[in-house]
């Protein structure tokens, strides 16, 4: 979703800016723009924008678009279509400030409308353009003080950076509930609202908490309150591989990711799993066995992908722990006034740790009272510093929009805890030592899953022609289809809808014919007989099978004309089965993609992080 750069130092700013804006693009956009401050004391403000791709602005800013500071923007429309005149800089009427923003401003409409009564122009549909006036009008004798002034009379969120030709050694930034991170140089300064902008030029970064403000210029940063009281916020350096931000020699960033799970599976697992006494160490939960103990039910939020594996979690953790666990959508929880019990552990799923579903639903938690922890990616980030406790994914920096190596660490996250809930109840040692060792065979299946992209590859191109596909799956692999659905349409914008097995001839029946595939996830488990059952009844009514399943399954006699391809996986523990299954699914739904020739690591209309409502 909207990205933001700026730039203070001694370089131009302009393609340092533009650079990063394409380092964005993977958060989803559909407009771009620049801003700089002209060299010399009669600074003036450049302005470059433009609807469409990065690439589309690179050809529009002229050649001579000089100056050492400056800002700049992808936009995501949400007030008033994808056009130039709604893209980012927004400028004040005199010319003099410019703003880039993510979030909303709640209150824009009344803005607007006294901003206009004033005699102001409006020159665009954005809630964003009533902060370029409103920071232009005000008679504050500093820039921070302009800035201060107008996000008080502003409602909503805010991720925000401002230039002013009358304050040309510096950028202003603030932020509420929309992610921005300070860069940290020699003799220069980023800003950025996604890593990915900075970590070719900085790992020093500094984070900012919601209602704060800085001031970035060339020599270095400092932080204050919105009533401009100094706060001091230091520097950290990241460990981060630059390298991670770069696709090498894979088509996509996706392609990329989906290779290195065996690696960053083990990274997740390093160091956290106790072969002795057959249970895990995750010393970032701050839980010790009474809390854990007192725990009476398991709460999982989380959106899109991290709710689905959330889903696979919580089966986990009721199985394992056997405490009542449910996973629901957090961008609904928050809207039926839940209710939130000091006994219910509630655990926050983000790979972004942006996601503002997610945020909002952990600040009612807390609010309320409740105990959250977070399993996070992105360290540091919003949801990660909400929550009372977590477990970071390690899945290192995931760019494509399809999450699949931080999804499989969120999968391995919530083993760990369901290990961990239950091995101070009632799971036996030899259980847990059971799925320990599980655990640690995970990682190379994983990579025998991956070996088997030729063959997926084949078949996926077979299925990329169906307009409309069934995922099914039960109890345990329910969520492996509900997953694979959504990776599916996600990316290849084929109709792909996930049912429980048991639920087929209860509807979706109906729709079965030729041309409709199902992919159905049949594990070697309690339910394979009838689950093998449900897929006689496809193939009966002439249903092309796609059966993800393991080598000794038996699929009986099905009519001879039907249509079944099988992928075998490598058997785990039945509990851990269900990751292998997930991604299985990810590389045929990455290959039909690629066979209907879309562009993987932005698919239309979706965002890598989805930070306003
Ligand atoms: C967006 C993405 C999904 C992702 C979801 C949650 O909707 O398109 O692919 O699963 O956000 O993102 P998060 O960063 O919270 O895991």
């Amino acid at each position: 979703m909207c990205g933001i750069v700026g730039y203070v130092g001694g370089q131009q700013a302009a393609p340092l800016l533009l650079e990063g804006l394409g380092r964005l693009e993977h958060r989803g956009y559909d407009s771009a723009g620049v801003a700089v401050l002209g060299p010399g004391k009669e600074s003036r403000l450049r302005v470059a924008k433009k609807a469409g791709r990065v690439r589309d602005l690179v050809d529009q800013v002229p050649k001579r678009f000089a100056g050492k500071v400056g800002i700049g923007h992808t936009r995501w429309a949400t007030h008033g279509p994808a056009n130039d005149a709604n893209a980012h800089p927004h400028v004040d009427t005199k010319g003099d400030v410019a703003v880039v923003h993510n979030g909303i401003i709640d209150n824009a409409a009344a803005l607007r409308a006294g901003l206009a009564e004033a005699g102001v122009e409006l020159l665009s549909d954005t809630d964003t353009e009533v902060l370029a006036h409103l920071i232009g009008l005000s008679e504050a004798d500093t820039l921070e003080g302009k800035v201060a002034e107008a996000l008080g009379r502003v409602e909503g969120t805010y991720g925000l950076a401002v230039l002013h030709a009358a304050y040309p050694d510096r950028i202003v930034v603030a932020r509420n509930g929309s992610p921005l991170i300070i860069g940290i140089g020699d003799h220069e300064m980023f800003v950025a609202s996604d890593l990915a902008a900075l970590v070719r030029y900085t790992t020093r970064v500094a984070h900012l908490d919601d209602g704060e403000l800085a001031t970035l210029t060339a020599d270095g940063f400092s932080t204050y309150r919105l009533d401009l009281t100094s706060v001091t916020r230091s520097a950290i350096d990241l460990e981060i591989d630059a390298d991670a931000y770069d696709a090498g020699e894979h088509d996509s960033f996706m392609h990329k990711e989906m290779l290195e799970q065996p690696e960053s599976a083990e990274r997740m697992l390093r160091g956290r799993l106790d072969e002795r006494f057959g249970t895990s160490h995750l010393g970032g939960l701050h839980m010790d066995a009474r809390e854990l103990r007192a725990i009476r039910r398991v709460k999982v939020l989380g959106c899109g992908s991290a709710y689905y594996v959330g889903q696979m979690g919580a089966g986990l953790i009721e199985e394992l722990a056997r405490i009542p666990a449910d996973a629901e959508a957090a961008s609904e929880f928050r809207y039926r006034n839940p209710i939130v019990e000091p006994d219910t552990l509630y655990v926050a799923v983000s790979q972004s740790g942006e996601t503002i579903d997610t945020l909002l639903a952990v600040q009612e938690i807390r609010r309320k009272g409740g105990k959250v922890v977070g399993l996070v990616n992105v360290v540091g980030s919003a949801i990660a510093r909400e929550c009372d406790g977590g477990i970071y994914l390690h899945a290192g920096p995931e760019v494509a929009v399809a999450s699949t190596k931080a999804l499989t660490n969120m999968f391995l996250g919530f083993a760990l805890l369901a290990l961990q809930l239950g091995r101070v109840r009632d799971l036996s040692i030899a259980d847990g030592r059971r799925l320990v060792s599980g655990l640690q065979r995970l990682p190379e299946q994983i990579g025998e899953v991956l070996a088997q992209e030729p063959a997926l590859a084949e078949l996926a191109g077979r299925l990329a022609g169906a307009e409309s596909l069934f995922f099914v799956g039960r109890v345990r692999g329910y969520p492996v289809a509900r997953e694979g659905a959504q990776k599916f349409k996600e990316i290849s914008y084929r109709h792909a809808e996930a049912y429980q097995t048991s639920e087929l001839k209860h509807g979706p029946l109906a729709l079965i014919d030729d041309s409709v595939p199902t992919v159905a996830v049949v594990p070697e488990d309690e339910l394979t007989e009838r689950n093998v059952a449900a897929l006689h009844e496809v193939a009966a009514r002439r249903g092309p099978l796609v059966v993800v399943t393991h080598p000794a399954v038996e699929l009986g006699d099905l009519p001879s004309q039907a249509s079944v391809d099988r992928i075998d996986v490598p058997r785990n523990e039945r509990e851990l089965d269900p990751i292998l299954m997930t991604v299985a699914l990810q590389l045929l739904s990455y290959h039909a993609a690629l066979a209907l020739g879309h562009d993987i690591d932005k698919p239309r209309n979706l965002a890598k992080s989805v930070t306003v409502e």
